[in-house]
């Protein structure tokens, strides 16, 4: 890779230790990934779950992730400033109620430590999975780099930004230094379709956009799907879709194309740029069926847990819970879980959408995740042997991870399914 006096300098650690790791991993990546140069970036979206984490992508191999060089790590980290806008994803747990949430004060104190790392470096650690539909909201064009396997599809396909699949370590090398390698989704020639994914059937429910994306990232894998008579979603719509392509299949869908709606294809020859369809798809009603047979996986009767908010529910799904839970009452052996971010949940709180469902009996939490936490920690788990979700990506997770049985469906049947405790 070309780079410049100045990158020269940081990689022979004339700027410390921190940025010299940095660099010298993001030059790694890059050559790896034949990149030629690094491109400025506008901002970032990287992971900040816990200080191990952090210190686990900065610590050389071989030194051993104890108290005490994690001590030293968060000292020396904490004198860099990031140099673009950087938010975080979900740290786990609500940093309010991670009692309720079965968390251990050692956790907590954790990723409280990667809190206060984060305010000393001057990453807004905004724990959302939906970071570019609040804090960090890229424009057309613009080169970022984020993680979070929901938010960069987003942030290619409907924002028209770029961005690579980016693991947690790159994204925060990228933060601190503020340049990304130039390759993949950032060069014009990597973001055209490559296969053709025909709808033949309506999209009436949330979930149906989370199915699509469960069964295209399936069949598509690490190709560009470019979907034929998709009908526009809602911006919540899109972001189940989003979630969806990469629960499945090869799970590192950077991109799919809309056309007239993914700002660089207003039509399909547009979307493939002169490829042809390496293949076509058919979703019909009939695959449609199956995608939710799968995802279905031995509901039961009885349901433990009622999971909404995978990725975090916005403060317009907040609402409309609210109102489906004004006056009812969750069944007294079932737990449901509306999760989303701080930035959401203080205005819900604000205009009395918060009391409403916690008058129910339902948690709003916040900060979270459901997968991350429970898969990332011992913390204690809330009884997940029957999980209904309106999520296809959650519907695949705890059935992965925790062998659970699984309701996947709209979101008003799994409120239903909540009050009457089950199917
Ligand atoms: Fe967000 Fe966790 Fe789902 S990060 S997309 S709530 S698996």
């Amino acid at each position: 890779m070309r780079i410049t006096e100045e990158q020269q300098k940081i990689l022979d650690g004339k700027e410390g230790k921190i940025l010299q790791k940095a660099m010298s991993d993001l030059v790694k990546c890059g050559t790896a990934m034949g990149a030629e140069e690094f491109i400025p970036i506008a901002s970032a979206h990287t992971t900040l779950s816990a200080m191990e984490a952090v210190a686990y992508a900065f610590l050389p191999r071989g030194v051993p992730i104890t108290k005490d060089s994690i001590d030293k790590f968060s000292k020396e980290i904490a004198n860099v400033r990031v140099k673009v806008k950087t938010t975080t994803n979900p740290g786990w747990m609500d940093l309010r109620k991670w009692r309720q949430m079965g968390a251990g004060e050692d956790v907590y104190n954790s990723v409280m430590r990667a809190v206060e790392v984060a305010r000393r470096c001057g990453i807004m650690a905004t724990h959302s999975c939906i970071p570019q539909l609040t804090d960090n909201i890229p424009l057309f064009g613009q080169h970022v780099s984020f993680c979070e396997s929901s938010a960069f599809p987003y942030v290619n396909s409907f924002i028209g930004a770029r961005t690579n699949r980016e693991a947690y370590g790159v994204s925060l090398y990228s933060a601190l230094l503020g340049i990304t390698p130039n390759f993949g989704l950032h060069l014009d020639e990597n973001r055209r379709g490559t296969h053709l994914v025909e709808v033949q059937c309506e999209m009436e429910n949330f979930s149906d956009w989370g199915a699509l994306g469960f069964w295209s990232g399936n069949k598509v894998g690490v190709g560009i799907a470019v979907f034929k008579n998709l009908r526009r979603p809602t911006v919540e719509e899109a972001e189940q879709l989003c979630a969806g392509v990469n629960s499945s299949g090869a799970g590192g869908v950077g991109m799919f194309h809309i056309p007239g709606v993914t700002p660089e294809a207003p039509t399909i020859e547009a979307a493939f740029g002169g490829n042809k369809p390496k293949e076509t798809y058919i979703f019909d009603e009939s695959a449609k069926r199956e995608t939710y047979r799968y995802l279905n996986y031995k509901p039961e009767g009885k349901v433990d847990l009622v999971f909404i908010g995978c990725p975090h529910a916005t403060l317009y799904q907040i609402t409309q819970l609210a109102q489906m839970l004004e006056g009812k009452h969750v069944a007294k052996d079932t737990k449901l879980w509306i999760m989303t971010s701080s930035s959401f949940r203080a205005p819900a709180e604000q205009l009395g959408y918060a009391q409403i469902i916690e008058d129910s009996g339902a948690e709003l939490l916040a900060d979270g995740c459901l997968s991350l936490y429970y898969i990332g920690t011992n913390c204690k788990r809330p009884n997940m042997n029957r999980v209904a979700t309106d999520s296809a990506k959650m519907a695949f997770i705890p059935r992965r991870s925790f062998n659970s049985n699984i309701f996947f469906g709209d979101t008003e049947r799994c409120i239903d399914i909540a009050i009457k405790g089950g199917l």
